[in-house]
């Protein structure tokens, strides 16, 4: 099972954004929690979205196309601290404004760290998702760093929160499979988007 991608376009307004019919599935998640690399190990190719050891690398949306239906869209990341203000505060605004209005978002990853698990913002991540109907996929990435004896509580983090996470690692390749195969489900979700006037948007 594939999910081969291209690069497309960086977006930094919303009408920016490709107009195209595709299902798009979106990356979201705190600064450096592991989102461009989750789309290179989803995608199977590496360097496909730029990772960096120093959070902030992902500026804009950044779409990937996987195919005629799907695309993937990996999203800046919140919550980076050296970021300037104004910069953070229009970041932020994009993030918001996509996830609030695009028609073509279908699915949402939810990035959290396993061993962190999910704050305030995730909660709100989530319930701006669930509100609009949009389906929401819990990955909690980085379990490569947890020790067999932390998984259980690293997952009962998120369970009382409603929240059932994926337990993924970009780099060991756990449950990498899973989460393909949850995404490649959305791509004939774009059905009814064709039906929508000012679809693009
Ligand atoms: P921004 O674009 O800055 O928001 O970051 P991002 O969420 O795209 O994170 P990115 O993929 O750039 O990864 C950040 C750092 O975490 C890099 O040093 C990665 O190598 C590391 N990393 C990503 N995924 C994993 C993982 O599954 N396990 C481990 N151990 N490290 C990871
Ligand atoms: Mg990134």
């Amino acid at each position: 099972m594939k999910l081969e991608a291209q690069f497309v376009s960086s977006a930094l307004a919303l009408a920016d954004c490709p107009r195209w019919d595709c299902a798009e599935v979106a990356l979201a998640g705190r600064s450096n929690v592991g989102k461009s690399s989750l789309l290179n190990a989803l995608t199977g190719t590496r360097g496909l979205a730029r990772t960096s050891k120093t959070p902030g690398r992902t500026r804009g949306l950044n779409f990937f196309a996987a195919g005629e239906t799907l695309a993937l869209v990996d999203l800046p990341g919140y919550g980076y601290a050296k970021m300037s203000h104004d910069e953070a505060a229009k970041l932020a605004a994009l993030l918001r404004a996509y996830l609030e209005n695009r028609r073509n978002l279908v699915a949402l990853v939810m990035l959290v760290d396993a061993r962190r698990g999910p704050q305030r913002e995730e909660l709100e991540l989530a319930a701006m998702v669930r509100a609009r109907g949009i389906e929401l996929i819990v990955a909690a990435t980085k379990c490569d760093k947890l020790r067999n004896s932390e998984r259980a509580a690293a997952f009962e983090r998120f369970t009382p929160l409603g929240l059932e996470p994926i337990m993924c690692s970009a780099k060991s390749g756990e449950k990498i499979d899973e989460l393909r195969r949850r995404i490649l489900a959305r791509a004939d979700a774009r059905d009814g988007l064709d039906a929508e006037p000012g679809r693009g948007l």
